[in-house]
């Protein structure tokens, strides 16, 4: 099994390399999240953006797994659905997406709270994306959720109804304008009964069947690794397990059957929420990046941070999932500037210097290098010998810094766009 992760904080550009490179296997996974990430994927001059639905859904020979480590909301998923049938009218997306029976619901309330704990200053705001991961991922901890299995059973639909009014209840209690419960449980209760049209299954049986038969398995990350539950900006995080490791356990594979890891990064940062983020620009070449790099949320449309390609957390990125192949995106967004800084250390109070950190905060001081930029018509490039010299430059210095290869460069948001380096 191969694995597709973002680096940074989100937004790399993993759904377009996962629609890319998904023609070479049998099947792609998600293995964590759920509609908080949005897979921008360019084919035929439209655009459509993924949530749940894993990016190599347009391959119609692969199969599209939604993990045991995903949190499903049914609702959005529908809707998700019939979007994609709109965009493509050819795609059988039933014939070809496999969901885990033991992946999680998101159910309504959850989506209330996460609103609620968002807009209530009693609470830390995490600028989520109000997609209630959070509250379903520890209701899945507390061990008081419902699966995908549950489906099934006799009483599903009381159960749920009980657990929506219960946690309604509580809600109303918090003086929050709510909208009708009966509305958003025959929604939800409509929504779980689309999904039965999708084989539900033990995942984990039919993937590891289907390493034993020689198929081949990408996983696709959502979100990133400074992102992580564990490991990425606490609190300022999702609440899945965004890493390699993440993925085995997310799907059930050993981490013996692990192939390459593709880590994604931009040759910037951009992140959409709350957090620390050393190397954030706050002037007008930030807003130049955001705009040249319509760095705008895909699943939120909230204009995204953006700042200097941090080497000490990529580093750490690096690190933690043992990436063996680098995809660097974006770069063509950088073109025509004078010059591009890079983050290579941090520097503490006491003037110690980093050069590799997973913990970054508000006080995190970066020392940038700067180097000369580039500028080049990206738009049609076929090979890497076209690229401006400063670029190559660029790309070696960032080789030699983190110890492996960048092995495709992306120059743009279409499929066709992307060099095979190495
Ligand atoms: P993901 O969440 O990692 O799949 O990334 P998103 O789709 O949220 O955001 C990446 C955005 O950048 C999308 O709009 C892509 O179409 C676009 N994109 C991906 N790679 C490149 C690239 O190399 N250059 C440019 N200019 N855009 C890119
Ligand atoms: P993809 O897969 C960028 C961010 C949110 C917020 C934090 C917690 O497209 O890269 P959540 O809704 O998960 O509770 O929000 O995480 N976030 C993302 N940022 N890309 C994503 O996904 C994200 N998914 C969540 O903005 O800061
Ligand atoms: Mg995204």
């Amino acid at each position: 099994m191969d694995i597709v992760l973002g680096l940074q904080w989100g937004d790399e550009g993993k759904g377009k390399f996962i629609d890319l490179i998904s023609e070479n296997y049998d099947i792609t996974a998600r293995f964590n999240g759920g509609s908080n990430a949005g897979h921008s994927i360019e084919r035929n001059g439209k655009r459509i953006t993924l949530k749940m639905i894993p990016s190599g859904i347009f391959m119609n020979r692969v199969q599209n797994v939604i993990g045991t480590g995903t949190v499903l909301d049914p609702v959005s998923f529908k809707k998700e659905i019939l979007n994609l049938q709109l965009f493509d009218a050819s795609l059988q997306p039933e014939n070809n997406i496999i969901i885990s029976r033991k992946a999680h619901f998101v159910l309504p309330t959850h989506k209330l709270l996460d609103v609620f704990m968002e807009e209530n200053p009693d609470f830390t705001t995490i600028g989520t994306t109000k997609n209630g991961i959070a509250q379903t991922y520890s209701n899945k901890i507390l061990r008081q959720n419902l699966r995908i299995g549950d489906m099934y059973a006799p009483d599903f639909k009381s159960r749920a109804r009980y657990i929506i009014e219960r946690d309604y209840k509580m809600l109303a209690a918090g003086k929050m304008t709510l909208p009708i419960l009966e509305e958003i449980t025959e929604e939800f209760l409509d929504a779980v009964d689309f999904l039965k049209r999708f084989r539900c299954t033990e995942t984990e049986i039919y993937l590891n069947n289907a390493l034993s038969e020689g198929k081949t398995i990408l996983a696709e990350g959502s979100q990133a690794a400074m992102l992580d539950i564990d490991h990425g900006t606490y609190p300022y995080v999702t609440s899945s397990s965004t890493t390699a490791a993440g993925a085995c356990s997310g799907l059930g594979i050993s981490p013996k059957k692990m192939g390459e890891i593709y880590g994604i990064a931009k040759a910037y940062c951009t992140r959409v929420g709350n957090g620390a983020f050393p190397t954030e620009l706050f002037d007008e070449l930030g807003d130049e990046i955001r705009t040249k790099g319509n760095e705008f949320g895909s699943n939120t449309g909230r204009p995204r941070r953006t700042g200097w390609l941090d080497l000490p957390a990529l580093k750490y990125a690096i690190m933690i999932n043992g990436v063996t192949q680098l995809v660097l995106t974006k770069a063509d967004v950088l073109s025509g500037l004078k010059s591009v800084a890079v983050c290579t250390h941090y520097e503490s109070e006491d003037g110690a210097l980093e050069t590799v950190s997973g913990t970054l905060s508000e006080n995190t001081r970066p020392v940038l290098k700067w180097m000369n930029g580039w500028e080049a018509d990206f738009s049609n490039m076929k090979n890497s010998s076209e690229l401006p010299v400063e670029l190559t430059e660029f790309l070696s210095f960032l080789e030699a810094e983190l110890g492996i290869p960048v092995s495709y460069l992306s120059t743009g948001p279409g499929r066709e766009q992307m060099l095979k380096m190495k």
